[in-house]
């Protein structure tokens, strides 16, 4: 019997998918090279099942004689394994970002004698389409919540944007850019309390209480389905924590970030220029132990943020106090830094790396702007969040256009800096 290879993601099934293994099957036997996570996450968006439960749907299919993980986008690692007769796959890759796959997949082949069978593709079911659709119908408190969990197994490294309302959420949820062969796009959401609380007019010290955040989550959670990581200051007390921690595991929040500190709490990019007082190491233990002991769920995390380094306290403090801070339970842990170098964070990281117990590392480089993702990731970062920037670059807009209007005494002359009325009314679909 011939063998026969079909490589796919297949998230979503559809008649499409069907097609290709129905024509497989009439040439030999079917192995389907099933994309693990790690390798569809290489190129674009986290698949929505897992690869257990994709596994699980293709093995069912009639025609499928066996199921491999195909650990990267290319073929050919398992093609030189399997040496098969036939690799089939739809005629869409021949253009576009697939192209070079698809190159490769007759380069091998040619080396045993096989031949690629290219299968008319069927029009207007794709996986692009269905993610669309997908997502206009939204998701549920419980997968988006794991979905961060997911990401952090499957990715260098996270990439979270911050979002303020549900304009800001929808372009975190939307923009793609494309790059070579494969499509950016943020991860997920980090619902910054420097920026929901400067969009509401009040400063960044705890004075928007949590009824008020909760309304701006609310608003982002309604109409996006990426993973939200919460801001959530120092947590207050321990006794009033636990509420917060249950109250975002309901809405399907992926995780809470509160910060060593006590006190009235300002922002840490302000450092040392104004008084900020860091939390006892076993104050904070016992807070983030507690938090932990109130969860329902194992999936929400809890991540403790230290201040050592905004405080000029050292990196041996911020070493000692992210072990304590992980034996107390802590699901990953934050370093913040405000200096214009990324050196003190780098020197962290390099110290981090060595613990036994691991768990996600996620830094703010606000401040350290010049350093490149690919460095993080290299330093052991997990995580990346880009804390206020969509606010940053929103206000200096607005000013302008209002300072032009009051100089001009019309509107005119700030038309050009402005996005035309027509393409307002119809950025949120369903107004027309
Ligand atoms: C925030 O975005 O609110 C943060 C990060 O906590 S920072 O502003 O750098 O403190
Ligand atoms: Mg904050």
């Amino acid at each position: 019997m011939k063998k026969v290879y079909v490589g796919m993601s297949a998230d979503l099934i559809h008649p499409g998918h069907l097609n290709i293994i129905k024509e497989a099957e009439k040439l030999g036997r079917v192995t389907v090279g099933l994309l693990t996570d790690k390798a569809i996450a290489s190129y674009k968006r986290l698949p929505y099942m897992t690869y257990e439960q994709r596994k699980t749907v293709i093995e069912n299919i009639k025609g499928v004689y066996d199921v491999i993980a195909q650990e990267t986008l290319d073929y050919v690692p398992n093609l030189e394994k399997l040496r098969p007769d036939f690799v089939v796959h739809g005629d869409d890759w021949k253009t576009g970002i697939q192209k070079e796959t698809r190159a490769k997949v007759i380069e091998a082949l040619g080396k045993w004698g096989g031949k690629l069978v290219e299968v008319k593709y069927t029009d207007g079911l794709s996986s692009t389409s269905f993610n669309k659709s997908l997502k206009e119908i939204g998701t549920t408190p419980d997968v988006r919540m794991k979905r961060f969990r997911r990401l952090l197994e499957v990715k260098p490294i996270v990439k979270l944007m911050e979002a303020h309302n549900g304009l800001t959420g929808l372009i975190v949820e939307n923009l793609e850019v494309k790059s070579g062969n494969k499509t950016k796009e943020f991860d997920g959401m980090w619902l910054s309390s420097l920026t929901d609380s400067t969009a509401k007019g009040k400063p960044d010290t705890e004075a928007v209480d949590l009824t008020s955040r909760m309304q701006t989550l609310n608003d982002i959670l309604e109409i996006t389905t990426k993973p939200v990581v919460y801001d959530g200051d120092t947590g207050g007390k321990p006794e009033h924590f636990i509420f917060t921690v249950k109250t975002l595991e309901r809405l399907g929040v992926s995780a809470v970030v509160i910060e060593d500190k006590v006190g009235l709490k300002k922002n840490s990019l302000f450092g040392t220029d104004v008084e900020q007082e860091q939390d006892s190491a076993e104050n904070f233990c016992y807070k983030i132990s507690e938090g932990k002991k109130s969860q329902i769920t194992n999936d929400f995390m809890i991540i403790a943020r230290i201040e050592s380094l905004i405080l000029n306290k050292g990196t041996d403090d911020a070493i000692k106090r992210s072990e304590l801070y992980i034996n107390a339970g802590a699901d990953g842990i934050l370093i913040h830094s405000k200096d214009k170098k990324p050196d003190e964070i780098l020197e962290f990281c390099e110290r981090f790396k060595k613990f036994e117990r691991k768990v996600p590392l996620v830094v703010v480089p606000s401040t350290y702007n010049m350093i490149y993702e690919k460095e993080l990731t290299e330093a052991g970062v997990n995580v990346v969040i880009y804390a206020n920037h969509l606010l940053r670059s929103a206000y200096p807009a607005m000013k302008e256009t209002a300072k032009l209007i009051l100089e001009n005494e019309r509107s005119y002359e700030a038309d050009s800096k402005m996005m035309p009325i027509n393409e307002i009314l119809t950025l949120i679909p369903g107004g027309k």
